[in-house]
């Protein structure tokens, strides 16, 4: 079969497609950002039955982040149990626990109300371990799990169906299409929705928040959603010191030496995280090789790691779809939701990989905000917290180097570039990043981040220029597709 870049999720997507914004409009609630925060926001606040509401996307809606995901629902995100008890303490664990196991059942259940074929498996989420240091961090979350009352079976690694030191399960997690799932959703919502349309600034005013269009319109609302991944917001904006981009690779292989049920997830790099995929004809999804984006980790040799430990531990092979993306991540662990502080804009990020019941979260604290009821998770996740850690600091400083290193790069002076290939090269005393489609045509842009002006690398494989400093990525052509570059890249 032919290999392919490409999600294995968006292939499968309804391809609706929704009008550019081509006037002003006042709303009651403007939600910016189409992935699955923003449209679990817009579902929350529609099923009120009482707000004007529109939703914005820059591209289309879920191309960005979320149609790229793994689509485990769990509350096993990785052993942050024993990590919140210890650096938070056990009240704010559990209340962790239990915001994510109500957005798994939350989940199920607009499934099941909305009727949305989409492929949701119920399923024991595992933790893995390969190695001795892993083991001890298992039973470490054991006894976190022990403390928090976390219902869970311990797995003795005979039991296990491949090779490992045995795993800690909970049960009535979930796996989904998360595409369909949406587009369930999206069939039946009643939100004003527009695509290519993106926001440059958002401005508090006395009778709220005034959003303004890279094609000038203006979008005045009582509140202003910020489902942006990263949230663009100028004023106080200092939020690249606060999360973290990491990246993860996705692989589909069709053959497989293991039986196909539950979804597993192991603890220390090699990361190798799988599930199953469409239960007629089941295929298997392995992610992990994950990094932080400042490191100048070649795609290529990550997805062939990915796929060889695959083959190694799970008789993988033929493999089809692959692909890889980036998340946020807090430097706590848990995610950045809430109000910001004066002014009636709201945002969701730093999911470290865990989106999905994250985002649910997220909806029903942004939801009860914006309505004035009192949210009893909204203090757990409040993104006024935690604003000088030590940690904080020590990203940014160590965040200097990577700003300075990515100056002293040297790119070749000249090389030849074929079609459907780009490069960054030297010319003229300057850095040119180039790329030439299939037909011939030739783009140029300057290959400086319109963040803070680090020098970005081509991703040759994905057709992108890639920041190593916060993140931020742009297509080929300059348009800016995420992270805190609100601006596309200059062309030459
Ligand atoms: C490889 C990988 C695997 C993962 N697997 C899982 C998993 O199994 N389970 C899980 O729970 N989580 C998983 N995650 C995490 C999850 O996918 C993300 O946390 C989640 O999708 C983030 O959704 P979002 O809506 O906040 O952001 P996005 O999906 O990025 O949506 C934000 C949207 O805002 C739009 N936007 C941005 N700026 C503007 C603007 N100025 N104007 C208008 N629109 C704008 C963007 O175009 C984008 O469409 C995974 C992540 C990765 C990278
Ligand atoms: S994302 Fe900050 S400099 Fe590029």
């Amino acid at each position: 079969m032919k290999k392919q870049v490409l999600s294995y999720w968006l292939k499968d997507s309804q391809k609706k497609t929704y009008p550019r914004l081509e006037k002003n409009l006042n709303v009651d609630i403007l939600i910016v950002g189409g992935g699955i925060t923003g449209i679990l926001c817009a579902y929350q606040l529609a099923k009120q039955n009482k707000y004007r509401i529109a939703l914005v996307e820059k591209n289309r809606l879920y191309h960005s982040t979320t149609g790229f995901t793994t689509g485990k629902v769990t509350v096993q995100h990785d052993d942050i149990y024993h990590q919140l008890i210890k650096n938070k303490g056990e009240t704010i664990a559990r209340a962790y626990y239990q915001a994510n196991s109500e957005a798994v059942q939350g989940l199920k259940k607009i499934v099941e109300e909305e009727n949305i074929d989409c492929d949701w498996v119920d399923t024991k989420a595992i933790l893995y371990a390969f190695s001795e240091e892993e083991a001890k961090r298992l039973q470490r979350e054991q006894n976190a799990y022990d403390t928090l009352g976390i219902p869970y079976e311990w797995l003795d690694k005979e039991t296990l169906p491949f090779q490992t030191l045995g795993g800690l399960a909970i049960p009535d997690q979930g796996v989904f299409h998360i595409v369909r799932f949406l587009d369930g959703i999206l069939n039946n919502l009643n939100v004003d929705i527009y695509e290519k349309t993106k926001i440059i600034k958002t401005n508090p005013t006395e009778k709220g928040a005034v959003a303004e269009t890279a094609d000038h319109y203006k979008i005045s609302a009582k509140h202003i959603v910020l489902a942006t991944h990263y949230p663009i917001y100028k004023r106080f904006n200092f939020y690249f010191t606060k999360i973290k981009p990491t990246c993860s690779y996705v692989a589909i292989a069709h053959e497989f030496a293991i039986k196909p049920e539950n979804a597993y997830i192991n603890l220390i790099d090699p990361v190798l995280s799988i599930r199953f995929l469409d239960s007629a004809d089941p295929k298997l999804m392995v992610a992990g090789f994950g990094h932080d984006v400042k490191n100048y980790y070649s795609y290529l040799d990550q997805i062939h790691k990915l796929k060889a430990m695959a083959t190694e531990r799970l008789g993988a092979k033929d493999f089809t779809e692959e692909w890889y993306n980036q998340d946020y991540e807090s430097m706590d662990m848990v995610p950045l939701i809430g109000k910001i502080t004066d002014a009636p804009l709201y945002l969701a990020t730093g999911f470290r990989k865990w989106g999905i019941t994250s985002a649910f979260v997220a909806s029903l604290i942004i939801k009860d905000l914006i309505e004035g009821i009192n949210n009893q998770y909204a203090y757990l996740y409040d993104p006024n917290r935690n604003k000088n850690t030590f940690k904080t600091v020590c990203y940014n400083f160590a965040m200097l180097s990577t700003v300075i290193k990515t100056k002293l790069l040297t790119v070749p002076k000249s090389i030849k570039i074929n079609p459907g290939n780009g490069r960054i090269i030297q010319h003229k005393g300057s850095k040119i990043g180039l790329y030439i489609d299939q037909n011939g045509k030739t783009y140029s842009v300057k290959p400086i981040c319109t963040h803070l002006g680090c020098t970005l690398r081509f991703n040759n494989v994905t057709k992108t220029y890639e920041c190593p400093c916060h993140g931020s990525r742009f297509n080929y052509d300059g348009t800016s597709l995420d992270g805190p570059a609100v601006r596309n890249l200059t062309q030459l």
